[in-house]
């Protein structure tokens, strides 16, 4: 095996030209972690809010941005039972997927989709896991439901849409542009709602309102979306694109019985994240042998053109993912 490889590191907080190659030695195993040889890694935007420097890995984790990946176990620490030498697989990772290879807690690791792609694998852990933990294990969402997912064209979007549709809700999501609109009706939302036309609280007000919100926007998204949600609904907030203070009457939640949640993936523990692991493998690997779920790739680089892929990524064109090719 190699004892270096190339890695994209951030030379410092900054815009995506900040992103540049370098020669790192590849990762020792821990107890219980495997070594991955990425053939591909997921680009997601806290990658991107990372090298900006609003989004500080935890202290144990590689500094490398890169959430997720997939490829070859090409090494195990002490205490590993699950993969073998050889084993192709798809991880979420603590960090470090922007590098020729990575280390993750095996039960981090699952096998890949029937039928998929090393490609598309790489595209599934940090969407999955979050969509399916905010979603299902905080949202409760539940077959019949009206649920509405903000950025339904982003990798988050995209995957929510499906999984919701697949469950049997009735999927609602807004976009910035008719065409992105299109995209995500074509995945299963019954409407997507261009909100630079149209006001998702009119639309709620409509429908009866929405039992679950899905949000990555807040700012002043935070009392429109209480105002969207049906009596006892809950809002699960992942990120806070526009920022995440705002003036909010709380006795609507009171008098209407909502629940206002959230969730961050990448500081939960170790435990914590397996028994994500578990469930995603239990509940969403089926959904793609069936065909209810497939991955979206809006574009591919190669993994020292990843600040093109970053820039790709704040220019909010894509539908879908951005993936990152390593070198052969
Ligand atoms: N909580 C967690 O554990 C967790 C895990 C992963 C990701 N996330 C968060 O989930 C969000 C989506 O992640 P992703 O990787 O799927 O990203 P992505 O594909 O880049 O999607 C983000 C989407 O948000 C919209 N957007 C961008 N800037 C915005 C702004 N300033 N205000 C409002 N909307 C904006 C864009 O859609 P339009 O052009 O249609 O507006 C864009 O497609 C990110 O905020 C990310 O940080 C959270």
């Amino acid at each position: 095996m190699d004892t270096s490889m190339l890695a994209m590191e951030i030379s410092a907080p900054g815009g995506p030209d900040v992103l540049v190659p370098t020669s790192l030695p590849v990762p020792v195993p821990g107890h219980g972690q495997i070594i991955i040889r990425l053939a591909y890694a997921g680009v997601n935007r806290p990658d991107a809010l990372q090298r900006a420097g609003s989004y500080a890995p935890p202290a144990n984790a590689s500094p490398l941005p890169g959430l997720e990946g997939a490829g070859t176990v090409v090494a195990m620490g002490p205490g590993v039972t699950r993969w073998q030498i050889g084993d192709k697989v798809c991880a979420l990772l603590p960090g470090g997927g922007y590098a020729e290879y990575a280390a993750c807690n095996e039960a981090h690791a699952l096998p890949i989709p029937e039928g998929l792609s090393l490609r598309e694998a790489a595209c599934l852990p940090e969407t999955c896991f979050t969509v399916w933990s905010n979603m299902v294990m905080r949202g409760k969402l539940k077959a019949g439901e009206r649920f509405l997912v903000h950025g339904g064209s982003s990798g988050i979007g995209t995957t929510a849409v499906q999984i919701a549709r697949a469950l049997g809700a009735r999927v609602f999501a807004t976009a910035g542009t008719d065409e992105k609109c299109r995209a995500v009706e074509a995945l299963g939302a019954e409407t997507c709602f261009n909100y630079e036309t149209t006001d998702f609280q009119e639309e709620a007000k409509t429908l009866g309102g929405f039992d679950l919100i899905l949000d990555m926007v807040g700012g002043p998204y935070l009392p429109r979306n209480v105002r969207a949600l049906a009596d006892d609904g809950r809002l699960v907030q992942i990120a806070f694109l526009q920022g995440p203070k705002v003036e909010l009457n709380f006795a609507e939640m009171m008098m209407r019985r909502l629940t206002l949640t959230g969730s961050t993936l990448r500081p939960q523990s170790d435990a914590a994240k397996a028994a994500i692991a578990h469930q995603v493998e239990t509940h969403v690997w089926p959904l793609i042998k069936s065909g209810k779920f497939r991955v979206v790739i809006d574009s591919e680089y190669a993994l020292t053109d990843a600040p093109a892929a970053h820039w790709r990524m704040e220019s909010s064109g894509h539908i879908g993912k951005i993936v990152l090719r390593m070198p052969e």
